[in-house]
C-alpha cells in the first residue's frame, strides 16, 4: 500500500517524500519530468494532471491508497483534477490530500471545486490551506533581487502575511496522508507571526549584515516589473493580484494547526533566514 505524491519536484512533495522515506512508508513521486524530477533515488514516475495518458502508470506497479495533489497551472484546473479523483477512486484510492491556499472556498472556482468534489465523492480527504511559503524567497527571482540588488519588490504594501515554512506544511501533509484517522476537513497552515515585507526586509538585513529594502510598488508598476523580468502577462497579473489582496490583509490570520498536528510550533522567519542566508549572499 503506497502513497502517490503528485507535483513531485515541488517544494512540499519532495519534503513529504523525505518524511515518508524516514518512516519507511512506501511512496511514489509523480512528476511531469518523470525520473529526472529527483536526484536522490526516490521512486518517481511521469505524471501530468493535464495529460490523462500519464494517469495509469503510477497504479501499474503498486496499490495506491492515498494521493497528494496540487493545482496544475492551467485554466480550469479542477476539471482534470476531479476526473482524476474519480479515476483514482476506481483504482482503489480512498484518501486525497489537496494542497490549496487561503482563497479556496468549497464550491468556488479553483481548488474549491476539487474540495467540493472530494466531499461529494465520499472519500477520506484533507484540504491544506497554507499561507505564503517562506521558501518563495529562495526562488531564483527573489534570490536575485535580495542577493544582488538588496531589494524586495512587491505590491503588498504594509499587508500582514503569516509566512509558513514548507517544512511545516509538508509535516502536516505527511500526517494528513499517513495517519490512521483521516482529518476530513480543511486545515489553515499558518506561520507563527503575521509579518509585513518591511519586517521581512528588516530580519534579512539583521541576518545578512547589510541593508535589504522593501520597495512598495503600485499595481501597474509591479505587473510591468514582473513582465520585464520574464514572466508572462497572465502570471505577472496573477502574482500581483495576490500581493494586492495581501495588502488588504487577506492573508493575515492565526492558527494552531501546525502545533496541533505535528506537536511542535511552526518555524519562525528569523530561523528560516538564518538557515538559508547563503542563498542571498551578495557574492
Ligand atoms: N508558494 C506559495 O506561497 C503558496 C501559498 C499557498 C498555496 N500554494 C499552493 O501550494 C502548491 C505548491 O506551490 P509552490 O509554490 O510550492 O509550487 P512548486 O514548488 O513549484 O510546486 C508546484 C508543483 O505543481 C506541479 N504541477 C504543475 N503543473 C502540473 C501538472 N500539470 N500536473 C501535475 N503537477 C503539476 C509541479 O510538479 P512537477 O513539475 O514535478 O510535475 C510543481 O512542482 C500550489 O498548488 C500552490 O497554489 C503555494
Amino acid at each position: 500500500m503506497s502513497i502517490l505524491l503528485t507535483g513531485g519536484s515541488g517544494k512540499t512533495a519532495t519534503r513529504v517524500a523525505a518524511l515518508l522515506a524516514e518512516d519507511r512508508k512506501p511512496f511514489l513521486l509523480g512528476s511531469r519530468q518523470g525520473s529526472d524530477a529527483v536526484s536522490n533515488g526516490y521512486p518517481t514516475v511521469k505524471f501530468d494532471m493535464s495529460d490523462e495518458s500519464t494517469w495509469t502508470k503510477p497504479f501499474e506497479s503498486t496499490h495506491i491508497k492515498a494521493v497528494y495533489m496540487m493545482e496544475p497551472r492551467i485554466s480550469q484546473p479542477w476539471v482534470p483534477m476531479n476526473k482524476f479523483v474519480d479515476f483514482a477512486k476506481n483504482q482503489g484510492v480512498n484518501r486525497f490530500v489537496l494542497c490549496a491556499g487561503t482563497s479556496a472556498t468549497i464550491g468556488k472556482d479553483g481548488m474549491g471545486r476539487v474540495w467540493e468534489h472530494l466531499i461529494k465523492s465520499d472519500v477520506e480527504y484533507c484540504v491544506l490551506r497554507p499561507s505564503w511559503f517562506m521558501e518563495n524567497l529562495l526562488e531564483p527571482g527573489l534570490a536575485f533581487t535580495i542577493g544582488k540588488l538588496n531589494k524586495i519588490f512587491t505590491a503588498a504594501q504594509d499587508g500582514k502575511i503569516p509566512f509558513i515554512s514548507a517544512d511545516d506544511i509538508a509535516e502536516v501533509a505527511y500526517h494528513a496522508l499517513a495517519d490512521e484517522k483521516s482529518y476530513n476537513c480543511d486545515l489553515r497552515i499558518l506561520g507563527p507571526e503575521n509579518l509585513t515585507y518591511d519586517q521581512i526586509a528588516e530580519t534579512l538585513s539583521k541576518v545578512l549584515g547589510r541593508k535589504i529594502e522593501h520597495v512598495k510598488l503600485d499595481e501597474a508598476s509591479r505587473i510591468d516589473g514582473l513582465v520585464q523580468a520574464g514572466l508572462s502577462d497572465y502570471f505577472a497579473r496573477f502574482l500581483t493580484n495576490l500581493e494586492v489582496l495581501a495588502s488588504q490583509d487577506f492573508e493575515k490570520g492565526t492558527s494552531d494547526v501546525v502545533k496541533r498536528v505535528t506537536g511542535h510550533s511552526p518555524q519562525s522567519f528569523e530561523k528560516f533566514a538564518e538557515d538559508n542566508k547563503a542563498v542571498w549572499s551578495s557574492n
